[in-house]
């Protein structure tokens, strides 16, 4: 690839792949790709024109309409769709409880992982999802999937939505995190899987640093491996 390496990073939600990919991307001066942003943008954007989440062909045609963008940022990245800021809307509550549904379309999974491809043609980036490793970048050259405890993710999603003045007790972060897990593992089209040739990290004792220095080895390695070959 022309501007670097393809770096896939998949596992399930709240594992630590966004704030590890961000970091990754920056030490590497690699573009960073939230694919997970571009499901829940579909999903706001099929709420607020009051569509039927299942309706494939009504969202299909919304989604064509729209174009999805995204800016560097700290701590996030922010995420406009044509022009609007919708950052902050595409977190919430209804948008992560619903998002598994539209994520499950197959026209919609065709048309964001068309997009996904164009994104990291040229290589240079790190993209975050679930089905990166195994169907959007099946030659990337470095494949991560993150996995850690599920209440080990509750209380880091509890921790996160705190810091936010957001009030959700820990049980229903559970109970919302294995529901979306379960969905996201058991749908037809690209489920949540490890690629065979992807190297799983269990974060749930690691702080971010070392996640972020583990994954920022593997690649140099791999960038010396094909310098030499
Ligand atoms: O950040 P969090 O783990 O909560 O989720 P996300 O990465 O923002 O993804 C939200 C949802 O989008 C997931 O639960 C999946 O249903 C869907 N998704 C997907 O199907 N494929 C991807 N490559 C990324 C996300
Ligand atoms: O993108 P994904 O849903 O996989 O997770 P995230 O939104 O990046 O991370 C969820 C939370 O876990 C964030 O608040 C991180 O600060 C925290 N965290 C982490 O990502 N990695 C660790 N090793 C420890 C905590």
């Amino acid at each position: 690839h022309k501007k670097g390496l393809q770096v896939a990073i998949d596992g399930p939600a709240s594992a630590g792949k966004s704030t590890v990919a961000k970091v990754v991307a920056k030490r590497f001066n690699y573009i960073y790709v939230d694919t997970g942003a571009m499901y829940r943008v579909v999903t706001l954007k099929a709420i607020e024109e009051h569509l039927k989440l299942d309706d494939e062909i009504k969202i299909l045609d919304l989604l064509k309409k729209i174009n999805i963008e995204f800016k560097p940022g700290n701590p996030v990245q922010h995420v406009y769709v044509d022009g609007h800021e919708v950052t902050n809307q595409i977190r919430s509550e209804n948008v992560t409880n619903n998002v598994s549904t539209v994520a499950a379309l197959p026209a919609i999974r065709k048309e964001l992982v068309k997009r996904q491809q164009q994104i990291a043609a040229d290589g240079g980036v790190v993209m975050d999802g679930r089905d990166i490793g195994t169907t959007v970048l099946p030659n990337a050259e470095v494949k991560i999937f993150l996995i850690a405890s599920v209440t080990e993710r509750a209380e880091r999603r509890y921790l996160e939505n705190k810091k936010n003045g957001i009030n959700v007790t820990l049980t229903d972060l559970k109970r919302e995190i294995e529901t979306r897990d379960y969905k996201d593992s058991h749908r037809k089209i690209s489920p949540l899987k490890k690629a065979k040739d992807a190297i799983e990290i269990d974060t749930t004792s690691m702080t971010i640093d070392q996640v972020v220095d583990e994954i920022s080895n593997l690649i140099s390695k791999k960038i010396v491996e094909i310098k030499n070959n």
